[in-house]
């Protein structure tokens, strides 16, 4: 894997001289995805699935093809992934679907973390808020790391379990395939929030043994716009879906309508159809660099960037000490100072992109970091280099001197 090279498919990267180390929030966009999106516009832009020109069935062909790519990626059929506008969406509409599918009703229970997004934690609050859905909050220590036997515990009477899989605040990695186990044990179904794993790990849907699993293209140098439901054909076949509209049914009477097939009975209305090709494309980017490489690469430079934060004076740094149970995302602070200043000293001194406040994850900066103005975040992709780590260090370093 040679960075250098990489570098020159993202244009972001050449116009600019910025350090851009937000990639938790969103990832650069290589030529080759910005390429692809352009040429549906340019050479076959239509509507999908619903004429019989030869655009249609051109653009219908595109469209199919990154769907299965999409699949693929995830090691899920395409019947199984439904095509909506970012995660957050994925998980309110797996919410809406439960509860208006009967699936979950008054009484019964949820159990999720203090670790969540407020994207898997507000769908799911809604339902306790309006709908006396019980939801049960596990906690983890102060790294993050849970203590499984509270999933044991928490299991034993819940009807879903919604969890993320990577802390978009302190990069901990939950053990997600063992939670799945117990959860199965007592027959809950389990949402997996792969928000940020997905860009940075491979991802086998099957081999996690979860039922629903959610993700951005945005995330992983695909467009914005673009969220991914996996869930289980069996679930997808049965649940109600949360949207409804154009192009997903057989037959609409003044009393009734019947749905058609998978993935179509999830993904009412036109899509985002160059954005779906846009993502398909990323995909097949990442995988020509391979996950693994790309897992390891970061690996060694989250290695590199927190030993050397750790030398900082009046720095804390957050997360799983142990570097294997942590991605690149890194949320610290100067003693003394608010994040926001933080980030702009960052940005005004070296042209450094980070991320400050609350990462959109406020019980935990209460509850768990107990940090009232919330975090500093770097986070990681494959694209940064050990010599931006070099200047962000140096540049941590003159502000250390004003906290
Ligand atoms: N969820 C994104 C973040 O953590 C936006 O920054």
């Amino acid at each position: 894997m040679d960075v250098k090279v990489i570098r020159k498919d993202f244009p972001v990267l050449k116009n600019t001289n910025v350090i851009y180390f937000d990639n938790a929030a969103t990832t650069l966009t290589p030529n080759q995805v910005i390429f692809a999106m352009n040429e549906y516009y340019e050479k076959y832009r239509a509507n999908i699935h619903r004429g019989i020109h030869k655009l249609s069935e051109i653009a219908s062909k595109k469209y199919e093809e990154a769907h299965n790519e999409i699949a693929r990626f995830l090691n899920a059929k395409s019947e199984e992934i439904f095509i909506t506008k970012n995660t957050t969406e994925s998980i309110n509409q797996l919410a809406f679907s439960l509860y208006f599918s009967g699936y979950l009703k008054k009484g019964d229970k949820i159990v999720t973390t203090l670790l969540e997004h407020h994207s898997n934690f507000l769908p799911w609050l809604r339902l306790k808020k309006l709908y006396g859905i019980e939801l049960e909050i596990i906690r983890p220590n102060e790294e993050g790391i849970f203590n499984l036997d509270d999933f044991e515990k928490a299991c034993k009477d819940a009807k879903l379990v919604t969890i993320i899989h990577v802390s978009n605040v302190l990069g901990s990695i939950t053990p997600v395939e063992k939670i799945c186990k117990i959860a199965k044990g007592y027959n809950a179904l389990v949402h997996i929030d792969g928000a940020q794993s997905t860009p940075h790990m491979e991802i086998d849907v099957k081999k996690i043994g979860c039922d629903f699993f959610s993700c951005s293209a945005h995330k992983f140098c695909g467009p914005t716009g673009i969220g991914i439901l996996y869930m289980k054909k069996e679930l997808g076949e049965k649940l109600e879906p949360a949207l409804l509209g154009g192009g997903i049914i057989t037959k609409v009477t003044l009393d009734d309508y019947f749905f058609t097939k998978l993935p179509d009975k999830w993904e009412a209305g036109t899509p985002n159809i160059a954005g779906v090709i846009g993502t398909g494309e990323a995909i097949k980017y990442l995988k020509k660099i391979g996950m693994k490489n790309i897992e390891n690469y970061e690996r060694k430079l989250t290695k590199n960037i927190i030993e050397k934060m750790n030398d900082i004076p009046n720095l804390e740094i957050y997360g799983p000490k142990n570097i294997e149970n942590r991605t690149g995302v890194i949320p610290f602070n100067f003693k003394n100072m608010h994040p926001h200043d933080v980030a702009g000293l960052l940005n005004n001194l070296s042209n450094i992109a980070v991320r400050s406040g609350h990462h959109c994850a406020m019980p935990l900066h209460t509850n768990l970091i107990k940090r009232a103005n919330g975090t500093c975040r770097a986070s990681l992709y494959f694209y940064n280099t050990e010599e931006e780590v070099e200047i962000f260090i140096k540049t941590l370093k003159e502000i250390s001197k004003l906290s």
